[in-house]
């Protein structure tokens, strides 16, 4: 799809950061350390100076067994990163390269 618009982020990071209490059925991404790799992925974009790219906070996105959930705009890839690791490679893969990382994917569309 064309874009009519000149993007004002060129990656646009939403972390999802939901806490739900301990027990929940359906979990939730800060149980599985989406605060931590959200901070991560902020201090390490602002280390790397990478330009019109935004990491930001989000409620939750409804696919919290799968997380932790992180969405990138305008593309609208998900990705679950487990560590510190997973979140240097969505940066030098994803957000610098503009290429995707496999490994670390969720499905884009709903079953
Ligand atoms: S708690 Fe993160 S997607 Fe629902």
């Amino acid at each position: 799809m064309k874009s009519d618009i000149e993007l004002y982020y060129r990656a646009h990071v939403f972390c999802c950061t939901n806490q739900r209490p301990p027990g929940h059925k359906r979990g939730c991404c800060a149980e599985k350390g989406a605060e931590r790799l959200r901070d991560y992925m902020k201090s390490r974009c602002k280390e790397l100076g990478l330009p019109d790219v935004r990491i930001n906070n989000a409620g939750c996105l409804d696919r919290c067994e799968l997380g932790p959930c992180f969405v990138v705009y305008p593309e609208g890839v998900w990705y679950a990163p487990k560590n510190e690791s997973d979140v240097d490679e969505i940066i030098a893969t994803h957000l610098v390269k503009g290429d995707r990382v496999e490994r670390l994917r969720l499905p884009s569309r709903k079953a």
